[in-house]
């Protein structure tokens, strides 16, 4: 019975460390679900899980007419099992703790456990030779289950020999099933005493022990950190050894920041430093240095970068799932380092990966991250359908998500995040893996909600920033490289236009032939796909447009056939070139 209940300290491990793994955990904390309520919930579902063993155990030995069971009452056997049910799960909590992995812990734990369980009861058994109270109240210490043997075996032992507990006994010190279940609620509470401690060490800027009290005064100090001026990094950038001058809009954005407070912005990013330790190489890889940045009140402000730049690590400080190396922020006038608690019911988050409970419905996940964001009960219900409507989830509204398909998952996300109209939303590239007809459902849900949020978005599609956003920021090497409207980063940094020419014959002859035409250093074939030909057309200054254009239209319909041409189309550069232009600069991870 000792091995058999050991294993479900070992099952609520891995469950606990599952829910980690996938994130949801550290989600559910980050919308302001404290640890203590955490624990809770996940306590109150694992002691009712228990019971399911624990009535098990009484029906086989019940069937098997065991005289341990016959010759006296059940009830004292049940005590102990309830009792034992506390440190069975708090145990497993503790045990989850360093785990990141759940296969891991079913490896280690499913071995490990029996091992530890088989110590103690070596020592009382040949060692000690009997179980005193004393033994119990030591190796109970370190296995609750085997305390709970002993209690099992002395309640055995005594309906057996004709003088089985009274209910009075089991709460009597003088015997040692008492003493077995002051053990039991001792070393809960020694369990939950170190698993908070640890909580709130290894997430102290979420630990539900630390107070923010000074957060106010955090955020104010860090509005002013220079006292207004400028650094040389703040007008300067450092790229291949040389200073190259920063885009016009960061300046002024950083020089705005260090002044005073604006309550237009509704986030604001004040000399923002993140840096990670990689170990293998013993040194730092920066992901973001010194950044100073505002995402204003209903905008979409969309956040660009290669992979690899740090747009999710951006995401989750601003959040509270990560914490600067130095710098800070404010969300709403409310610190981000230490992370305000007052922030999570005001922020909502779409992850780049889909956190979801697989075993809940969409109405469930909506109503958790309703209730999370301080929906009122009286207006559940239509929230969670207007929500449902919104984003064409009605056929799925009362399936379990497991079954989503990927999109249908990403909507369910993006509803999460949405529910109960947060001031601040995050989306973490919301429209990766869906179908164009979700998407436009997704841009749509977008576009309403910057009606009364501010949203960031972080995307690789070029034509949703495009499309979506009143203003990007595009960062590379941990700084913000360029700033501004759609339109005012294709002026500033696009090359001036983009040719595309589908045609049967040698590219050689075309590039040649447009080069004699608008002048030659001005042409530049950036792919060739087929038999479709992309140019990048070099602006010159003072130029008129339509002087080259029409030149280069006469070009391509006075030698249609002789170049082959069947089909050309003019544009001004997009958004994705003069973004394909910053990526270039992103350090490989290897050498950052
Ligand atoms: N906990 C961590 N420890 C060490 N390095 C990390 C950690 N988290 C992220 N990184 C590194 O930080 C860099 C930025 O990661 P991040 O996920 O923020 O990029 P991203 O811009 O969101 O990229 P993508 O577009 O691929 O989602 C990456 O090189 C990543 O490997
Ligand atoms: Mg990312």
């Amino acid at each position: 019975m000792t091995f058999a209940f050991s294993f479900f300290t070992t099952f609520v491990a891995a469950n606990l460390v599952n829910e980690k793994e996938h994130g949801q955990k550290q989600h559910l904390q980050n919308m302001g679900i404290k640890p203590i309520t955490y624990y809770l919930a996940r306590y109150v579902i694992d002691l009712i899980s228990f019971l399911i063993p624990v009535v098990a155990c009484f029906v086989i030995l019940g069937a098997a007419r065991l005289q341990m069971i016959t010759s006296g009452s059940w009830v004292p056997y049940l005590i102990v099992l309830l009792f034992a049910g506390f440190p069975v799960i708090s145990f497993g909590y503790l045990l989850s703790l360093p785990f990141q992995k759940s296969q891991a812990v079913g490896q280690v734990l499913g071995v490990g456990l029996s091992l530890i369980v088989f110590i103690p009861y070596f020592f009382v058994q040949f060692v000690f030779q009997g179980a005193s109270n004393l033994a119990i109240v030591l190796v109970g210490c370190i296995t609750p289950t085997f305390a709970m043997e002993r209690a099992i075996s002395s309640i055995a032992t005594a309906s057996t020999t004709g003088q089985p507990y009274t209910i009075a006994e089991v709460f009597d010190i003088q015997y040692p099933v008492f003493c077995a279940i002051l053990v039991f609620v001792g070393i809960t509470i020694v369990h939950f005493c170190i698993i908070f401690y640890v909580e709130s060490r290894t997430q102290s800027r979420r630990s539900f022990f630390h107070k923010n009290n000074n957060s106010k005064k955090h955020a104010e100090e860090a509005s002013h950190p220079t006292g207004g001026a400028l650094k040389r990094q703040d007008t300067a950038i450092l790229v291949d050894g040389k200073y190259r001058e920063r885009d016009a809009e960061v300046i002024e954005e950083t020089l705005r920041l260090k002044g005073p407070e604006d309550e237009n912005d509704a986030v604001r990013l004040l000399g923002l430093s993140k840096k990670f330790y990689i170990k293998s190489k013993k040194r730092d890889l920066i992901i973001l240095d010194d950044v100073y940045l505002a995402f204003k009140k209903n905008e979409c402000f969309g956040y660009l970068g290669p992979n690899g730049a740090g747009k999710t690590t951006t995401i989750k400080m601003l959040t509270g799932a990560e914490s600067p190396t130095s710098g800070g922020g404010t969300i709403e006038g409310l610190s981000i380092a230490p992370f305000h608690d007052d922030l999570r019911s005001m922020i909502g988050i779409c992850p780049q990966f889909d956190i979801i409970w697989p075993k809940l419905t969409v109405r469930d996940h909506l109503k958790l991250f309703a209730t999370i964001k301080g929906v009122a009960p009286e207006d559940m219900d239509a929230a969670v359908d207007q929500m449902v409507d919104e984003m064409g989830l009605g056929p799925l509204g009362n399936k379990r998500a497991k079954t989503f398909s990927g999109g249908n998952k990403r909507r369910l996300s993006l509803a999460m995040a949405v529910i109960g109209c947060p001031k601040v939303v995050f989306l973490d590239e919301p429209t990766t893996g869906v179908d164009v007809a979700i998407r436009q459902a997704i841009w749509n849900s977008i576009r309403k909600l910057k009606k009364t949020s501010c949203v960031i978005l972080t995307t690789h599609s070029m034509e949703e920033a495009d499309a979506l956003c009143d203003r990007i920021g595009i960062i590379t090497n941990g700084h913000i490289q360029a700033l501004g409207t759609s339109q005012r980063l294709k002026n500033t940094y696009g090359a001036g236009y983009k040719v595309i020419v589908k045609t049967y014959t040698n590219p050689h002859l075309v590039t040649g032939e447009m080069e004699r035409t608008v002048g030659t250093g001005r042409v530049t074939l950036v792919q060739a796909l087929g038999s479709s030909l992309e140019y990048e057309l070099t602006r010159m200054e003072g130029e008129r447009t339509t002087d080259m254009l029409a030149k280069l239209f006469a070009l391509f319909e006075q030698k249609r056939k002789e170049l082959g041409i069947e089909d050309y189309s003019v544009s001004q550069t997009t958004l994705a070139q003069v973004f394909i232009e910053f990526a270039k600069e992103q350090a490989a991870p290897e050498d950052k």
